[in-house]
């Protein structure tokens, strides 16, 4: 069992009801449960500290006890404000898998809070590998590790109040806090860790640019780029539940609305997907000419925000990307607009501009949803905060589809752990071979009732293919 202490969890009592919808979703998980028969005697990951900083669901329940099965000792937080289920976490808790540090509805304060109790363990060291999303974990080890550089050298203590960023904000406050008591304590972390595995495209576009500059300090697996990740959970994750947020948020009818997708990339695809299946009048931007070009193709009107913000019902962010829909756009809108994103960060939508906007008033509907009224008297509807609303207002994306990632996901941890005095894998940022991504979608199949084809050896010859290599080149884009 987990000490007192080792874990904050909304309501204990919840584990029951966890248990049986973690039971339900195993069978919806089929990838995950062939890794536990196949590496559950040989327990790849006995004596690896994994920590996880990844949405508490139900279906990350199965990853976290998958991982447990090949061996690991863990610790889990979420990634996200909204998005732990706590039933989940009660069940994980109760039967003795994680120590687990998440609830739904944290404020920043506790969100950073629980990121650090599961980078801690009773001990006081840190993980030996990481499974992120969103690369917020990632975040606060490099923070620190810099921090005590320049404490080191300069006596300079991090200043919370020199940045105007809440997220960062709490980061700082941790980082000054924990150099008084333990100095080197992110050196110490950073030494024993052997490296990340990363869920999300934003989280992986954040290890680049570390990579790039030469900061990283830990190998990481690029999980989202896998195939069977990126083209399957971005985009059938997303066409299944941001149309399940839209409507447990706001129960509102889809068929017949004007929506604007921002960006069409893996999640605006899945997105556009979902609202023309609805029968929603669906409109693209975009700023790569590939994807706006694509999206003509799919027979969308792709065009700016800026052009028809007065004539959407609703729009949607799925971007990663910054400053998408702003508070003079929201002022433009009609009554009652549906604002949502569906990307990683916030920052998507100008809520602080939103919040700021002179007379503006903010009228809570229900958790996750608020109506922000203008001094003119019209209101939009704005889901989670700007936050994720797929995991805000809903569940967030259904066990089948997140088998797959989550295979990955396991793959990635088992290659980290088992290769940690190999020397494979250095200060940089790689993605798992092809054949093992075959290898995950091969597990799906089976669940569905596919009957795959054998290529014969003649047709190899044929079109010069070695299956041991993959089926694909890598040049392949699916
Ligand atoms: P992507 O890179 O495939 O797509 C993003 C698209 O947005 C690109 O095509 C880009 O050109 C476009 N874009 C960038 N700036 C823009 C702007 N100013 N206006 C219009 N378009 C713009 O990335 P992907 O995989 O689709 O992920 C998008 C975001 O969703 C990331 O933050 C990712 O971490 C997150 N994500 C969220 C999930 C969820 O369950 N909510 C699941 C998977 C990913």
């Amino acid at each position: 069992p987990i000490k007192e202490g080792q874990y904050k969890v909304r309501d204990l009592s919840l584990a029951e009801y966890g248990r049986k919808e973690i039971e339900l979703a195993e069978v919806e998980m089929p990838g995950l449960m062939a890794c536990r028969d196949e590496m559950g005697a040989r327990k790849p990951l006995a004596g690896a500290r994994v920590m996880g900083s990844l949405h508490m669901t139900i279906q990350t329940a199965v990853l976290i006890e998958t991982l447990y099965e090949l061996g690991a000792d863990l610790r889990w937080c979420s990634c996200n404000i909204f998005s732990t289920q706590d039933h989940a976490a009660a069940a994980v808790v109760a039967k003795g898998t994680s120590s687990v540090f998440a609830w739904k509805g944290e404020n920043l304060e506790e969100y950073w809070w629980c990121t650090d109790r599961a980078l801690t363990w009773e001990d006081g060291d840190g993980p030996d590998i990481i499974v992120d999303d969103g690369g917020d974990a990632t975040l606060l080890i490099h923070e620190g590790y810099k921090a005590e550089i320049a404490f080191e050298k300069d006596g300079v203590v991090p200043d919370p109040s020199s940045t105007d960023n809440a997220e960062y904000f709490q980061v700082l406050t941790i980082i000054k806090n924990g150099l008084k008591t333990n100095p080197k304590r992110w050196h110490k972390m950073v030494e024993r860790l052997v490296g990340v595995s990363e869920e999300t495209t934003t989280g992986v576009h954040r290890l680049i640019e570390r990579a790039r500059d030469g900061t990283l300090l830990f190998p990481a697996i690029n999980v989202n780029d896998c195939v069977t990740k990126s083209k399957f959970d971005n985009l059938y994750g997303c066409k299944h539940s941001l149309p399940d947020g839209i409507m447990r948020a706001t129960d509102v009818m889809l068929a017949g609305k004007t929506v604007m997708i921002c960006g069409y990339g893996d999640v605006g695809k899945g997105s556009a997907a979902s609202m023309k299946a609805a029968g929603a009048r669906v409109i693209i931007s975009e700023i790569d000419p590939i994807c706006a070009l694509q999206a003509c193709m799919e027979g969308f009107q792709v065009t700016t925000l800026d052009e028809v913000v007065e004539t959407l019902d609703i729009v949607v962010t799925t971007t990663g990307n910054k400053d998408i829909v702003m508070a003079k756009d929201m002022a433009r809108m009609k009554n009652n607009a549906i604002v949502g994103n569906i990307g990683h960060f916030d920052n998507e939508i100008d809520m602080a501009g939103l919040e700021k906007f002179p007379g503006i008033v903010r009228q809570n509907i229900k958790p996750q949803v608020d109506r922000f009224v203008f001094p003119d008297g019209h209101g939009v509807i704005v889901l989670a905060e700007g936050r994720l609303l797929n995991l805000g207002c809903a569940t967030g994306h259904p066990s089948f589809v997140m088998s797959c990632s989550f295979t990955n996901q396991t793959l990635a941890q088992v290659e980290l752990w088992e290769n940690r005095n190999t020397g494979k894998y250095e200060n940089n940022v790689y993605v798992l071979p092809k054949v093992l991504d075959e290898k995950v979608a091969r597990l799906h199949l089976g669940k569905l009732g596919a009957k795959l084809t054998k290529l014969t050896p003649e047709q190899a010859e044929y079109i010069g293919m070695d299956e041991s290599k993959g089926m694909k080149p890598d040049s392949y884009r699916y």
